[in-house]
């Protein structure tokens, strides 16, 4: 792991902090000002063309919001055969990484859960539809409990004149997350009701802790079976 860090001009890296399949993400700090930041990059030598346009759409999307519930991206840097995601530190961790030991006590529990609706109702007034919201995409300070969203990644902006967004683009989203008309087998746009979808399922594991169904079985039972017969037909 130690062979894997980056080097990226003007950043002084110092950890890496996610080690996916397809992106990494570290943490480091701007040399001019030694501001903090996060850093999240593309694994692959050579990424695909969805995942650059991923990448300029997350930076896009999110530079453009000035919410206090959403983590700022501050650059767009050129990196290898792709980009690097230069973004605003907050000390945060996935609340999927923070909720996988033991779900939360139901005063903690509302006092995020305040903040994301919060933070879902300023995308909405942005026009912004998130399309996957689940605990992997929000970070939680663990000593100040505040509360942002990451991963603007498949994100829309609505046209101003039109607040559905039609014939969704296939299947974009995390699967036992998203909602029957997020699927795309539903004659259907989608609006801003797609993300208060996935926040409530979002919220169910984060009271219940359970990310791992059994076979058969959803974190979101309901959910589950929508999700089979919209795309299993
Ligand atoms: N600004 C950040 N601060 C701390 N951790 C982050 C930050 N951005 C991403 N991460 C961590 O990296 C993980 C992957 O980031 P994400 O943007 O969701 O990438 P992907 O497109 O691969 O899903 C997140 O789940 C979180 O654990
Ligand atoms: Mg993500």
């Amino acid at each position: 792991m130690t062979s894997t860090m980056i080097k990226l001009p003007g950043y002084l890296i110092f950890n890496l902090i996610y080690d996916g399949s397809r992106t990494q993400v570290y943490r480091g700090q701007q040399k001019s000002n030694q501001q903090p930041v996060a850093i999240k990059i593309l694994k692959s030598d050579y990424p695909t063309f969805t995942e650059l346009l991923h990448f300029r759409n997350q930076y896009a999307i999110a530079k453009n919001l000035t919410l206090p519930g959403v983590i700022q991206p501050y650059a767009l840097a050129n990196y290898r055969n792709g980009f690097a995601l230069v973004m605003e530190d907050m000390g945060g961790v996935s609340l999927k990484d923070y909720t996988t030991e033991q779900p939360l006590e139901l005063g903690e529990f509302l006092h995020i859960a305040i903040q994301i609706a919060q933070s879902l109702e300023g995308l909405y007034q942005n026009r912004v539809i998130h399309k996957d919201v689940k605990p992997h995409n929000i970070l939680i300070n663990p000593d100040t409990k505040q509360v942002k969203l990451i991963d603007f990644s498949i994100s829309s902006l609505l046209p101003r004149e039109n607040q559905v967004l039609q014939n969704p683009s296939g299947l974009e989203g995390t699967l036992a997350y998203i909602s029957p008309e997020q699927t795309g087998r539903m004659n259907r746009g989608i609006d801003y009701r797609t993300d208060f979808y996935s926040l409530g399922v979002t919220f169910y594991q984060l009271l219940t802790g359970s990310y791992s169904p059994k076979r058969g079985e959803s974190s979101h039972p309901q959910a589950g079976e929508r999700y089979h017969s919209q795309v299993n037909g």
